[in-house]
């Protein structure tokens, strides 16, 4: 069953169920949402049902994942997006990576960025994450946007599996919390899998 992480105005963040596996597919599926991620192919059947197994693996290891996004208006309605921390294979560990998505219908309307920083908010205030990392393709201009609105820092350019990703780093403010035992703060024993819902291709992943 999904647990509500946090609510913003217009949205509300949440662990993902096996029902909303039709609601993930429509997402990953759409060639606008996966042009620069998972190396702008849509996702395959066992990607969608991977993507979504990990997630709820992740969360109830972790307390976190990359949660779904599911706007308040409709109430009980589907996922609509994605927001949160590492996920696929944990690529970047042990850093935490923080990506989004979000249904093209609803773009432009500052729903990303709304989550964006409602989940910053979280996992700086709530889990003690040290820092975050974003990935983001350099043409990807919204996403750009995006990490630019919520404060991160464009570090530098890197090259993942070929592919040119800008960096940008975010640092906990609040200094170093102590541990909280319902959250993990990093990546060990968490499962891995395909790049889906990142920016970055990984050819070697399922
Ligand atoms: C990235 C994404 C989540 C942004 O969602 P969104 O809800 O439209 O984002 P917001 O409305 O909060 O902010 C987007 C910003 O980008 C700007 N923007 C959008 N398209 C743009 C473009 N082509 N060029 C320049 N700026 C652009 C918007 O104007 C807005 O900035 P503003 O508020 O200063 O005007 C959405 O585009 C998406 O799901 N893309 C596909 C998945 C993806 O690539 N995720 C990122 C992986 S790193």
């Amino acid at each position: 069953m999904a647990t509500t992480v946090v609510q913003t105005e217009r949205l509300t963040l949440r662990t993902w169920a096996p029902t909303d596996i039709d609601a993930f597919a429509v997402l990953a599926r759409d060639p606008r949402v996966t042009r620069y991620i998972n190396g702008g192919r849509a996702a395959t059947d066992e990607q969608i049902g991977s993507f979504l197994e990990r997630q709820i693996v992740t969360a109830a290891r972790a307390g976190w994942c990359r949660w779904a996004l599911q706007l308040r208006e409709p109430a009980a309605g589907e996922p609509v997006g994605v927001v949160g921390f590492a996920g696929p294979g944990c690529t970047f560990a042990p850093e935490i990576e923080f990506g989004w998505w979000l249904h093209p219908d609803l773009w432009s309307r500052g729903l990303a960025t709304e989550a964006a920083r409602a989940g910053i908010n979280h996992c700086f205030a709530v889990i003690g994450f040290a820092r975050l990392i974003s990935m983001v393709h350099p043409e990807n201009a919204a996403s750009l946007a995006v990490a630019r609105k919520v404060g991160m820092r464009r570090e530098t350019e890197v090259e993942h599996n070929g592919v040119t990703l800008v960096r940008h780093v975010l640092d906990n403010p609040l200094g170093d919390l102590p541990p909280d035992p319902r959250y993990r703060r990093d990546c060990s024993g968490m499962p891995h899998g395909s790049s889906l819902g990142t920016a970055h291709p990984d050819p070697d992943a399922g």
